[in-house]
């Protein structure tokens, strides 16, 4: 099982669970994250959602063997249904409960975009955030190139998204990603404690707020995200993409000199 789900005290945790492979998310994966999100919408006995990891490793981001295969049109499904991973950030977006994540070791890629759609992100002091996607021959995705901008400035979110070097869980603070740096042993009993508190909340309240806090910015980052969409689709084929890719499991540096 690579994505564990429970719920408890009011608290649904959705665990990803592939420490093999550094937590790397396939289409199956992301399905089932949508699909325990969707569910807990609709019910009233889940107050919050907790999205956390294994020790030592959130997520290394999306499946790089998946990628492959999108970028070369397999594992692709039928063109109209809507790919598990845009199926999960849906999900993630339009969830009205509060959704908290707790981050041990490293969040690459989607690993960090989806922090952005959380409502309270908790970080371990051995917790590394990246968004390499220009690296690999791709682009920012999920509205990165707009958040990311907003929450810090042109600057420095060119560092992230430019350059996609990793970033230390204090910087995630200090730049408006996270919440907290706690110790790695004590991360996800806080968030979950902070999950829990919604039980003693009114839950009408909670979701209208969070609906009010979200709605200014709903339109254009929904637009964003198709616009990005678009770009990181064709970026997939594109022959830089799949150099990087090829370079990571060759385990080796991508060489771009050609292009
Ligand atoms: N997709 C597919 N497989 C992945 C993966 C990913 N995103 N991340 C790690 N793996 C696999 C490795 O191929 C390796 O498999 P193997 O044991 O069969 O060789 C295994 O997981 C362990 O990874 P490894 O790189 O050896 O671990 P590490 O501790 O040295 O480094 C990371 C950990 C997370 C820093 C490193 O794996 C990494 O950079 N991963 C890719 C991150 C990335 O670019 N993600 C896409 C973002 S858009």
């Amino acid at each position: 099982m690579t994505i564990k789900t429970a719920i408890l005290n009011g608290v649904l945790t959705i665990e990803i669970a592939r420490p093999e492979k550094k937590n790397a998310l396939t289409q199956a994966m992301y399905q089932s994250m949508a699909e325990a999100l969707n569910a807990a919408r609709e019910d009233k006995a889940v107050r919050a959602v907790l999205i956390t990891g294994q020790p030592g490793i959130f997520t290394s981001g999306n499946d790089i063997e998946d990628f492959m295969k999108r970028g070369t049109g397999e594992g692709q499904g039928s063109e109209a249904q809507e790919p598990p991973v845009c199926r999960f950030m849906r999900a993630l977006l339009d969830c009205d409960k509060p959704v908290v994540a707790a981050v041990t070791g490293a969040a690459i890629g989607i690993g960090t975009t989806m922090l952005l759609h959380c409502d309270f992100v908790f970080v371990a002091d051995d917790a590394r955030l990246a968004m390499p996607f220009v690296a690999l021959g791709l682009v920012p995705e999920f509205a990165s190139s707009l958040v990311v901008p907003q929450l810090m400035g042109h600057r420095r979110a060119a560092e992230k998204l430019l350059t996609g070097d990793p970033f230390t869980p204090e910087e995630a603070v200090e730049c408006g990603i996270a919440n907290r740096v706690l110790a790695a042993g004590e991360v996800v009993n806080h968030a979950r404690r902070v999950a829990e508190r919604f039980n003693a909340l009114p839950p009408g309240a909670v979701r209208e707020a969070k609906a009010l806090m979200r709605a200014p910015s709903r339109e254009l980052v929904l637009q964003t995200i198709r616009t990005e969409g678009e770009l990181f689709a064709a970026r997939l084929r594109s022959p830089e993409a799949m150099e990087a890719f090829q370079a990571f499991f060759q385990k080796r540096k991508p060489d771009f000199s050609k292009f």
